[in-house]
């Protein structure tokens, strides 16, 4: 069995930032940015939008091309470093908004290598056999953990979602190789310090700003411009390949000089890699499934071509996967009908969940009156 990309779908808030309005914010310029960076404008999060409300939009878009059931899931995978909750995870509310009422759930932190490592998960546990059908996502909502006062951070990242469906099957293609690695040694180049178990939130870790995020940015990039072309040729060599039959890399979209400098690396013309980031900033794990969707969307991707996602980030982590693309493109338009249907089903997920809920409280207060009846006759 392999496992095979079949549904694809991206979220992102309609609320744009550009550099201009970050140069109100903080001492920055649109020059400096764009030039430092290759970004012009990020997507950020309106209140009501959360990680998880992001990643429920990717994921039923997702789904309704896969055209796959929420029932039929078997495993919900939510790679994020900004989850809504510590827990529960952000897994389990999607599931329980989908209605995937057969599927494990749970999230995944590896940074912004966490989609690939949620790949690569989901992968193995379908060509093992474990599972049929899977939902890797990956989502952040980045903006409430920067800290909107530092120049060197905040200019860089966005808020967005993109999932993909994965399902088994015999044929030729899908998943072919994976590579995944770690460097904790790194792991205070990019941290959140605060917020933890480590340090719990106080009236202290928040006066100091401990619940934003900390990089030191020339030090990770350094490590990006090695490891992106490292990863991409140890992947391609397991799966028995060369960098010549390669039709597109997407890699983390993170900064536009570390992309080129891993293009100019490996070797490669620049239209083999894909780039986005100039209109999303860096969304982290959300970063790889949103780039993938718009390169679908943008046409560089059709049947049979080889493709590789290769990621690093917090921890440090990094990883590769190498696709082939196996079905066809563009997808069949989803009909009126079976776009009313997904409706209905999603509705039927929110009252199913609302009942729930309220059928356990019922059913507390049922236990708390047994309680209460129990203790008056016990002191009687
Ligand atoms: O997803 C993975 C996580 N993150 C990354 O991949 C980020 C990797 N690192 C980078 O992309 C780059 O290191 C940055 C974009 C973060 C910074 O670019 P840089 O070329 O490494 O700049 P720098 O940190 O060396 O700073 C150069 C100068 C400094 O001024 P001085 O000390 O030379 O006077 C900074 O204070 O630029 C200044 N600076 C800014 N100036 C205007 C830093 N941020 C800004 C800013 N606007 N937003």
């Amino acid at each position: 069995m392999r496992a095979h990309i079949t549904g694809w779908g991206r979220f992102v808030p309609a609320r744009v930032l550009t550099n201009d309005d970050l140069a109100q914010i903080v001492d920055t310029s649109d020059e400096w940015i764009h030039t430092r960076t290759g970004i012009d404008e990020r997507h950020i999060a309106s209140d009501d939008e959360t990680t998880s409300s992001m990643a429920l939009q990717a994921a039923r878009q997702a789904l309704g091309v896969a055209a796959l059931k929420p029932s039929q899931l078997d495993l919900i995978v939510v790679a994020t470093a900004t989850p809504d909750y510590l827990f529960p995870s952000t897994a389990c509310l999607v599931q329980d908004a989908l209605g995937a009422s057969r599927a494990a759930a749970f999230d995944l932190a590896a940074g912004c290598t966490g989609f690939v490592y949620g790949l690569s998960m989901a992968a193995d546990l379908i060509s093992s056999e474990a599972y049929e059908n899977a939902l890797v996502i990956g989502a952040e909502t980045l903006s409430r953990i920067v800290d909107w006062s530092d120049r060197a951070t905040c200019v860089l990242f966005g808020d967005g979602a993109g999932a993909v469906v994965l399902q088994a099957s015999g044929a030729d293609g899908g998943v072919l190789s994976t590579v995944l690695g770690s460097d904790g040694s790194g792991a205070n180049l990019l941290c959140l310090p605060a917020g933890g178990s480590r340090e719990p939130a106080s009236h202290h870790s928040v006066a100091e700003g401990r619940h934003y995020l900390t990089m030191r940015g020339r030090e990770v990039f350094r490590f990006a411009v090695r490891i992106l072309p490292a990863a991409t040729r140890r992947v391609l060599e397991r799966a028995g390949l060369t960098l010549a039959d390669l039709k597109l890399i997407i890699p983390h979209q993170a900064n536009q000089r570390i992309i080129e400098a891993a293009t100019r690396s490996l070797g490669v013309p620049p239209e083999v890699v894909f780039s986005n980031l100039e209109r999303y900033g860096n969304t982290s794990a959300a970063s790889i499934p949103i780039a993938l969707c718009e390169a679908i969307e943008k046409e560089r991707i059709t049947q049979n071509d080889l493709l590789v996602c290769v990621g690093f980030g917090a921890g440090l982590t990094w990883g590769a996967t190498a696709i082939r693309w196996s079905v066809p493109l563009p997808p069949q338009p989803i009909s009126p009908w079976r776009r009313i249907g997904q409706r209905l089903r999603y509705l039927y997920a929110a009252a199913r969940s609302l009942i729930r809920r309220w059928l356990r409280w019922l059913l507390a207060r049922g236990t708390n009156w047994q309680d209460t009846d129990r203790h008056t006759s016990h002191d009687e």
